[in-house]
């Protein structure tokens, strides 16, 4: 297991106004991945962006775009956020009626795929398509808002599904999502995440680059 810890701000926590400017700063101070928070609505209780802004963001950077999809059917909309650009997707698989052939379709298209688990849905859900995705991303707080605590099973939840991947013998990127500052960061790089999605921590700081930079730093010494 790699000893980095990659960096995905959420920016959900950007200034919308200068949506630009924030994800090339952000960017240029060594993001590994721009996180996309697509909300419908319906599957989360708010509505964010969708396939037009990333396609705008694919012209400000060439960082990759990791789309998290918080969307019912997926199944038929998937093909939306690959056409727009989105590098890696994300879908919750209590959102699509048919996961397997939806984390096909995005490998088919080219892109990574991730399958998304909320706090309350276990892990033994997505054992049937672990060979079929590059990234299970676990909530670690309930989607739909920035700025909420981190749940602390999720910890656990993380050893659980670092273990059941080694079994499996595949090798996911683990990524969680929801409450990670540089309290949390070391707890779940500890067991076994080694990308952090962080929104509020990053975009709500006078520095954001030197927060996204001190998370990194505070989960990498924990490993
Ligand atoms: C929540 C989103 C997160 C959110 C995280 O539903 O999926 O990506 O932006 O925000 P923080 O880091 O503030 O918990
Ligand atoms: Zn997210």
């Amino acid at each position: 297991m790699s000893d980095r810890i990659l960096m995905a701000p959420s920016i959900l926590s950007a200034d919308f106004a200068n949506l630009g400017n924030d994800v090339r700063m952000i960017a240029e101070g060594g993001a590994d991945f721009i996180h996309v928070d697509v909300m419908d609505g319906h599957f989360v209780p708010n509505l964010t962006i969708g396939p037009p802004i990333i396609k705008a963001l694919k012209r400000v950077t060439d960082t990759p775009l990791d789309v998290h999809l918080m969307i019912d059917n997926a199944d038929w909309s998937v093909q939306w956020y690959l056409d727009a650009g989105a590098d890696w997707v994300t879908v919750h698989a209590e959102a699509c009626d048919h996961l397997h052939r939806v984390l096909q379709s995005i490998r088919a298209a080219g892109a990574k795929a991730g399958v998304s688990l909320n706090p309350g849905t276990p892990i033994d859900t997505i054992k049937d398509v672990l060979g079929l995705v590059d990234m299970v991303l676990l909530m670690s707080v309930n989607p739909g808002f920035g700025g909420q605590a981190f749940i602390p099973h999720i910890v656990d939840k993380t050893r659980d599904l670092a273990a059941m991947c080694e079994t499996a013998g595949v090798s996911p990127l683990i990524q969680i999502d929801g409450g990670i500052d540089t309290n949390t960061a070391p707890l779940v790089a500890q067991a076994g995440a080694r990308c952090l999605v962080a929104g509020s921590a990053v975009f709500c700081a006078q520095d954001p680059v030197g927060a996204m930079n001190a998370i990194r730093a505070a989960g990498e010494s924990a490993i």
